[in-house]
């Protein structure tokens, strides 16, 4: 597997719903109900994504042509989507990605990121040095998550 990093096209949109929603069903069932689990996965469709391009910088991490994760950085401080699809998990492809949301942020001179993490992704900004703020309940399509509000100096 070789990884690339570049920011997203506007015909990437069906690809990444495709990863959010594998990811969500695939690994984030293990940390929520199945109620939940719907709620969350129908927020990701071509439509939606494409939507939110508008604001925001999102890359996407390809394997060759395919499309097998994404981040969003929603300036100025938001580290604001971050889902690998699970045929590429643990793979690095996460961390490539918080790589250039970082870079970008540092670039425009930010100090800090901040990201509301679901429980699937805590170990994970967990080692990539966030530190918790709070844990709080998010209500999504009528659905409560139990997240946290972490936060990572840039230096
Ligand atoms: C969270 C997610 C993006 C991680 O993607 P990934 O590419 O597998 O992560 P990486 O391979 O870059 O892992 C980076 C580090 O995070 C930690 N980590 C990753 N997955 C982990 C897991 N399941 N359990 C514990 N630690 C984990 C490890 O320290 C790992 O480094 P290592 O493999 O060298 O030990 C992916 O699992 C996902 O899309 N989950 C479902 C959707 C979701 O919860 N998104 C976040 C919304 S806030």
């Amino acid at each position: 597997m070789t990884i690339s990093i570049r920011t997203a096209r506007t015909d990437d949109a069906a690809a990444i719903a495709a990863v959010a929603v594998a990811s969500i069903r695939e690994v984030a069932t293990n940390y929520y109900d199945t109620a939940q689990i719907d709620a969350w996965s129908s927020a990701f469709t071509p439509q939606t994504v494409q939507s939110a391009f508008v604001t925001g910088i999102t890359w996407v991490a390809a394997d060759g042509g395919e499309v097998v994760g994404f981040a969003k950085w929603e300036p100025p401080t938001e580290f604001d989507l971050l889902y690998v699809h699970p045929s590429a998990a643990r793979r690095g492809v996460a961390h490539a990605l918080s790589e250039a949301v970082e870079r970008a942020a540092r670039e425009a001179g930010l100090f800090h990121l901040e990201a509301t993490v679901s429980k699937s992704a805590r170990k994970v900004f967990d080692a990539f040095g966030y530190e918790l703020i709070e844990d709080f309940i998010r209500t999504v399509d009528g659905q409560q998550f139990a997240v946290a509000r972490m936060r990572k100096e840039l230096r």
